[in-house]
């Protein structure tokens, strides 16, 4: 069992625990990510590692609140257990000193370009980071990105906070400077977004890598839940990924694979809503 040792809410449906998950902390590097089970009957779902801290034995996870499981996840409180939490699963970052990078993080993917942006400073990086998101209320975890980069650019969809627009209006500003080349460009977020900075770096030709979120099941590599097409090849994302170069990402079927239990998805969350309506904060 891993214990929750802090329960904290960072926006609307945007939840924060704190786990005690010493094996854990002391293994993960930063893009590295959990399958997590609530209980028994539980769906396996993954979430990225936000944080940890070694000494204390505790790992950071931040999650939305969008279905089934992560609602129920939800409900639970600080002195609660997870039945299963494996890892650190998939590939850790390739952390280098590249020069300028940009980190880019929309909506509750800034959780995951955190940790990125972090090792990247501490790399010897220039690191200028980009977090959007809808409105000012889902704006999260801005102190540590300030900390974690040089500049920060935040950006709203409705202009509450920050620069009105998507994270891709300071990333064209950023790369229309002749005098400031961007080496690299690092990004997290839902696929459109991922997608359209996909877009623009290939035009600018630099080199760009995205976290990819498919379904996941095992996370090591046996069911092929997670599979994902880059560069023509096939892909496990729990293995292989889940970095990949954004320019040899197919978002289609990405996207198509992401949906592929909508249905089911809907029906579980309908059913489990109807008896646990009232545990929903
Ligand atoms: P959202 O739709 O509110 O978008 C967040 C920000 O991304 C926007 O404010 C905007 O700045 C940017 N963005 C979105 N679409 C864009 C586009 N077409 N062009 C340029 N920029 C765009 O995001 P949300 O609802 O907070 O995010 C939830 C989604 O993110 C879920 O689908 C979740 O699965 C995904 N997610 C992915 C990862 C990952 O590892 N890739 C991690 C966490 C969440
Ligand atoms: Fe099963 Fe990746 S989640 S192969």
């Amino acid at each position: 069992m891993f214990p929750i040792l802090s329960k904290k809410i960072l926006g609307p449906n945007v939840k924060q625990f704190v786990l005690q998950a010493s094996a854990i902390a002391g293994k993960r590097k930063p893009g590295q990510f959990v399958i997590l089970r609530i209980d028994l009957n539980g769906e396996r779902f993954p979430l990225t590692i936000a944080d940890t801290d070694v000494g204390a034995g505790t790992i950071t996870i931040i999650f939305q609140e969008v279905g089934k499981s992560t609602f129920q996840l939800g409900t639970l409180a600080e002195g609660d257990a997870i039945l299963d939490v494996v890892g650190p699963l998939g590939k850790a970052t390739e952390v280098e000193n590249y020069g300028r990078v940009v980190c880019m993080g929309g909506g509750v993917g800034v959780a995951e370009i955190y940790p990125v942006a972090l090792a990247m400073k501490q790399a010897g990086n220039e690191v200028i980071s980009i977090i959007g998101a809808r409105t000012h209320s889902l704006v999260i975890l801005e102190s540590h990105m300030k900390q974690a980069s040089h500049k920060l650019y935040v950006t709203t969809d409705d202009g509450s906070y920050g620069f009105q627009g998507l994270v891709t209006g300071p990333l064209n500003d950023l790369i229309a400077d002749v005098n400031k080349k961007v080496d690299r460009v690092f990004c997290i977020g839902p696929v459109p977004m991922m997608r359209a900075v996909a877009n623009t770096t290939k035009t600018a030709g630099i080199p760009t890598i995205v976290s990819l979120n498919p379904i996941m099941v095992d996370g090591t590599g046996m069911c092929g839940a997670c599979r994902v097409k880059v560069g023509g090849e096939t892909k496990f994302a729990c293995v292989d990924g889940p970095d990949f170069d954004a320019h040899l990402v197919d978002f289609d079927l990405l996207v198509q694979r992401q949906r592929m239990y909508h249905k089911q998805e809907k029906l579980s969350w309908e059913k489990w809503k109807g008896i646990h309506e009232n545990r929903i904060s």
